[in-house]
This record gives C-alpha cells, sequence and structure tokens, in this order.
C-alpha cells in the first residue's frame, strides 16, 4: 500500500489500490448472500456496528473480508484520514472557494480549539448559540410580543436549499418533541403558492418571519420574505416599525440583513466555514430550537459531536462513516450502480430522503477533480427515497425484480415516539416487520424452485422468483431523539466527505447552481415586460414565446 502521487490522482482508476479492487469483482463474479452467508455462520454478527445509538448491520452487502480490505486499502492510498484531519483542523478544504469546512465546530464543546485563520471559532459559536437560546426562552414563554402585543404562536422559516431542507427535515422528524401548541411552517419555493399556503389561515400579529440565508442574496427567499413583510404589513395595517418584532434574520451577511430593513440586533450569525447543507446545526436551525426547545436542540448537538468524534478517532475497521463511504464507492464504481435508495422505516422521517439529496447530490455531484481536470470515473450517486412501507406499495417492485442494481439504507426504531395515541403503538411492530422482511427479501430473495415448491405454474415461475443479492445496510436505533437525529445526520455528512475524498473532487462548493440562476435572471424580463428575447437558443425561445401567447402579453 503507497500514498497516491499528484499524478495517480488523476488516473485513480488505475492505481494498483482500484485494480485490485476490479480483479476482486470480477473474481467475486455473481456470488449470492445465500452462499455468503452459508459459508460463514457468524457474518451477521461480524459485519456489524454499534456507534453511540446507532446500530448498523451491513451484513447483507455483497461484500468479504477481502473486500473489505481492499476499500480500506483504497481509502489508505487516497489519504481519507488526511483530509479528515485537515477538516477538523480547520484547513481551507474547500479549495475552490478558499474556505475551511468546519461544520464540526458548530456542535465542539465549549472547551475546544478549532482555529480558522489563527483564531479559535468555538467561542462566537457557543455565543450564538446562547443568543438563539435566550431569544426561543423568550418566544415559547410568550416574553416576545408582536407589533399589537400579541405573543407568537405561529412561525414561518422562509429560506431554501440547506436554509430551508435541515430544519424542516428535522422539525418533522422531532414532531413528538415539539411545543405542539406553536405553528411551524417552512417555506422555500419561489413559487408564490408556497407563502400563500404558509400564511393564508395564520393571524399576522401572532406571526414571527425568520428569514434564513447564508448569503442574504438568495432570489427565492429574499423575494419571498419581501412579500411576506408586505402581507404582514397589510395584515396589521402597520408601518414599517412593525417588521422588527415579527422578522429576524439567521445569517452570514449582516450587510444584506439591515439593507432589507431587519435590525441587526435581531441576526443570529454563522461564518463562511458553514456550508449551507451542513448549516441547520448552526443558527439556521433556530425554527427547530423553538420548536423543540434549547435542552433538545443541545441534544442534537451531542449527537452530532458523538458521531464527529467517532469519524475522527475510530480505527478504519471500526469506523461506520468510512465503511458506508466505502460500500458506495464498491457499488458505484464497481458494480455500475447508479443510485442510492433511502428509505426509512419512520414517518417521521418523510423529509429525510429529500434532505440526504442535497447533502450527497449537492456535495458530490461533480465531474471535475480538486485541481479542475475530468475525473474517469462515476462520482456521486442519485440519492432517493420515502418513508417505508409506502414505497413498497410503489417503486420496491423495481428494486426487487428490476434490472438495476439499487444499494439501500433501511433505517428504524425500536420504540414509537412517547406521545404516540396507545392505540397506535401495536401498529409499530408491523412497520418493523416490514422492514426486517425487506431486508430479507432483498437479499435472499425466492428461488424458482422455491416457487414451483408452491405448486405455481410453470409459467409463472420466472414472474414470481426473486434473484435478491440487492444489497443493503439496516441501521437500527432505540428511538428517534434529538441525539440520534444528530448521530444519524453526522454519519451520512461524514459518509459524503469520504466519498469525496476518494473521487477526489471538492464536496464543498456547488458551482454546478449557478448558471441556472443566471439564465433565470435573463430570462425573466422577457416573460414580465415582453422585451425582446434575446440571447435564448430556439427551443427555450419558443417556450418563451408561447408561455408569453398563453398569458396574454
Ligand atoms: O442551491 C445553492 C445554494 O447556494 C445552496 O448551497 C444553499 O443551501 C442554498 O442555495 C441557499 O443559500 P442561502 O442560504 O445563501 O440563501
Amino acid at each position: 500500500m503507497s500514498e497516491m502521487n499528484a499524478e495517480d490522482r488523476t488516473r485513480l482508476d488505475r492505481t494498483p489500490e482500484w485494480n485490485a479492487l476490479a480483479k476482486h469483482r470480477d473474481e467475486l463474479g455473481e456470488v449470492h448472500l445465500r452462499e455468503l452467508f452459508a459459508d460463514d455462520p457468524r457474518r451477521a454478527e461480524k459485519y456489524a456496528l454499534t456507534v453511540g445509538d446507532l446500530h448498523l448491520d451491513y451484513s447483507k452487502h455483497l461484500v468479504t473480508d477481502e473486500t473489505l480490505r481492499l476499500l480500506r486499502e483504497l481509502a489508505a492510498a487516497a489519504d481519507v484520514a488526511g483530509l479528515r484531519d485537515a477538516m477538523f483542523r480547520g484547513e481551507k478544504i474547500n479549495t475552490t472557494e478558499g474556505r475551511a469546512v468546519l461544520h464540526t465546530a458548530l456542535r465542539a464543546p465549549e472547551s475546544a480549539v478549532v482555529k480558522v485563520d489563527g483564531e479559535n471559532v468555538v467561542p462566537a459559536v457557543h455565543a450564538v448559540l446562547r443568543k438563539m437560546q435566550v431569544f426561543t426562552d423568550r418566544v415559547r414563554s410568550g416574553d416576545w410580543k408582536g407589533h399589537t402585543g400579541k405573543p407568537v404562536k405561529n412561525i414561518v422559516n422562509i429560506g431554501i436549499g440547506g436554509s430551508d431542507l435541515g430544519p424542516a427535515m428535522a422539525y418533522e422528524a422531532l414532531r413528538a418533541f415539539t411545543a405542539r401548541d406553536l405553528t411551524f411552517r417552512f417555506v422555500s419555493n419561489v413559487d408564490g403558492a408556497d407563502l400563500h399556503e404558509a400564511v393564508r389561515d395564520l393571524d399576522a400579529a401572532e406571526t414571527l418571519f425568520i428569514v434564513a440565508s447564508k448569503t442574504f442574496t438568495t432570489i427565492e427567499t429574499i423575494t419571498n420574505a419581501t412579500s411576506a413583510r408586505n402581507w404582514l404589513l397589510a395584515q396589521l395595517g402597520a408601518g414599517e416599525e412593525a417588521v422588527a418584532k415579527h422578522f429576524v434574520a439567521l445569517s452570514t451577511n449582516e450587510e444584506k440583513v439591515s439593507e432589507f430593513g431587519i435590525d441587526t440586533t435581531n441576526m443570529f450569525e454563522f461564518w463562511d466555514w458553514v456550508g449551507g447543507r451542513y448549516s441547520y446545526d448552526s443558527a439556521i436551525g433556530l425554527s427547530l430550537m423553538l420548536a423543540i426547545g434549547p435542552d433538545h436542540f443541545r441534544e442534537m448537538l451531542a449527537g452530532f459531536h458523538l458521531v464527529d468524534e467517532h469519524f475522527r478517532t475510530a480505527p478504519p475497521e471500526e469506523n461506520a462513516p468510512l465503511l458506508l463511504g466505502l460500500l458506495g464507492v464498491w457499488y458505484g464504481n464497481f458494480h455500475g450502480a447508479q443510485s442510492h435508495a433511502v428509505l426509512p422505516y419512520s414517518h417521521y422521517l418523510s423529509k429525510f430522503a429529500a434532505y440526504l439529496q442535497q447533502l450527497d447530490m449537492e456535495s458530490n455531484g461533480k465531474s471535475v477533480d480538486r485541481e479542475g481536470r475530468p475525473v474517469n470515473w462515476q462520482t456521486g450517486p442519485v440519492v432517493w427515497g420515502t418513508p417505508g412501507t409506502n414505497g413498497q406499495h410503489a417503486y420496491y417492485q423495481l428494486i426487487h425484480q428490476g434490472t438495476k442494481l439499487i444499494p439501500a439504507d433501511l433505517l428504524g426504531f425500536a420504540r414509537p415516539v412517547e406521545d404516540l395515541q396507545p392505540g397506535l403503538v401495536a401498529q409499530h411492530d408491523l412497520l418493523m416487520a416490514n422492514l426486517f422482511a425487506q431486508g430479507q427479501a432483498l437479499a435472499f430473495g425466492k428461488t424458482a424452485e422455491e416457487v414451483a415448491a408452491e405448486g405455481v405454474p410453470a409459467e409463472l415461475v420466472p414472474h414470481k422468483t426473486f434473484r435478491g443479492n440487492r444489497p443493503t445496510t439496516t441501521i437500527l436505533a432505540d428511538e428517534l431523539s434529538p441525539s440520534v437525529l444528530g448521530q444519524l445526520i453526522a454519519l451520512y455528512e461524514h459518509k459524503v466527505f469520504v466519498q469525496g475524498a476518494i473521487w477526489n473532487i471538492d464536496s464543498f462548493d456547488q458551482w454546478g447552481v449557478e448558471l441556472g440562476k443566471v439564465l433565470a435572471k435573463r430570462v425573466e424580463p422577457a416573460l414580465t415586460s415582453g422585451a425582446a428575447v434575446s440571447g435564448l437558443d430556439a427551443s427555450t425561445a419558443a417556450l418563451v414565446s408561447r408561455y408569453r401567447e398563453l398569458r396574454g402579453r
């Protein structure tokens, strides 16, 4: 095993470690999980890990000890650990933006020291947490009053991407821990319908808007925030002075917040070393803190930190994010898998896959390496999924019997949430029975012989046969608590990191979202004013003309 030099890095797919994996893949051929389990009675216990409250079973993967060893060698050659340590140290590993990548500092204990440009950032992190806590206590106790003197009953978070998906996902996930007397809404889409539906039944006098935007320049958010301000002032029949009692901002950009008309004393700060998709444990989580309270929020941060420490210190053989990252590389680069399904058996995780889509696909949807050279290997997968059991009655057919290999994560919790109606608790066993059954069916399938033995007519046997060998990771925890949610998110964050490190891409920029933004700005005047359309391709120009015709412009 040797570390790759710069030249090798451009040829990841020609390194000895990569070649060894390709050869090993050929040798394994179509070996079946049935054989792998039969050959090793200890497989289930051997291929399992416990990290904090998370139990991971990875025995249903198309791997042997040798596969795992070779994958770890690839990680060692790509110096995943070196990049990981550089990230934790605050080095500027987001090279295209010249920024440190320090979401791990957001959940570091107050005693920790993490320096960016020579300055310890941890005290500032905790100062903002305390400010969030004071504000949260005031709102939840009714001490914070709106313009007309009424306490806040409704909280509307306006943000998009990382300034929406994290808080919205975590609010759903932790609903059982939320103040049920408060109403929370999350507005992201520039489609006016989103804001319209979010506020139409709210009393403006009892409504607080949280404008969440790292840059405070994102057109969707600024447009929605402006409309929300107009709605509020119209509803209250008030002037600009009402804004201070009903609007707070979460941002890195004090100047723009002030320009928008939000008092910067009502601004909760974060920093450029927090990527948008890694930000919901920063000030961006204010709506979540309002929902679950500061203590639960801190429990969640402790959960994140637990997995950070695990990732930083656990040996490769026991390092869960490393393992999950490597399994993804195994399927994406050596089995041709194009996508990865995330299938939580918890209704509370209904937005989990949408959150992971940004985390994973905005991070690793890249096709040039850190030096800007085209990569010759597959990078990030398409991530998708919805909660079980709904998916079982929709797309699982394709996972079971389709022609595509779709590795999947099955997530479940031993206990239902505490405030579930007693009459519904019994359903939890049925839910979990489905999770376990799916993992089994996907891995082991049902042979033609087994089908025929049931007396199925010969012509139907192929249709009722399940080939199996569909790999899954099962992640099981006691309950979906704030800490467990933090642990899960950190697990996925670091998994994505591992993959980006191996593929030698910058997982922390997102230049791919820029072109569409620029073009939308160019097209919009043509739609609204009917101005001559220039600089458009023929197809887009024809669509714009058709749109204008339909709108009578
Ligand atoms: O989609 C691009 C992006 O920059 C995301 O990375 C980010 O989470 C989102 O837009 C919102 O950005 P902001 O928080 O600056 O409004």
